[in-house]
């Protein structure tokens, strides 16, 4: 699927903090420089995962811990860029 990713909204990882599932309903993961919702996911309940918390830039655990890859984001939608993304 191509996404216009580079028109969507920048947000700084203060701002992704807070949708860590404890602060406000919203539930958001950053991963390789986008920011995806997963709000409606039965896995992320309250921003916890596998003992990984939402709200902050995910990419280096999933590729470390995760027994699986990034296509598990496919079904969910991008709904920001990470401003200044570790590189
Ligand atoms: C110890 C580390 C982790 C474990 C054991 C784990 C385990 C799982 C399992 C069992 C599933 C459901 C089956 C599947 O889709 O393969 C899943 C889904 C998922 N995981 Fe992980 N995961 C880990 C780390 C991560 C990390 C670091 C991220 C984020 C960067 C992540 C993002 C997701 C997402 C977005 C889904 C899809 C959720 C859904 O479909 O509702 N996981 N994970």
């Amino acid at each position: 699927m191509t996404l216009a990713t580079d028109t969507l909204p920048e947000y700084t990882r203060a701002q992704l903090a807070l949708r860590n599932g404890q602060d406000r309903d919203e539930i958001w993961v950053g991963y390789q420089g986008l920011i995806y919702d997963v709000t409606r996911s039965r896995l992320w309940q309250r921003g916890n995962h596998y003992e990984h918390w939402a709200g902050q830039d995910l990419t280096r655990e999933l590729h470390q811990d995760a027994p699986h890859t990034e296509h598990v984001f496919d079904k969910f939608h991008a709904v920001g860029r990470l401003k200044n993304p570790a590189s």
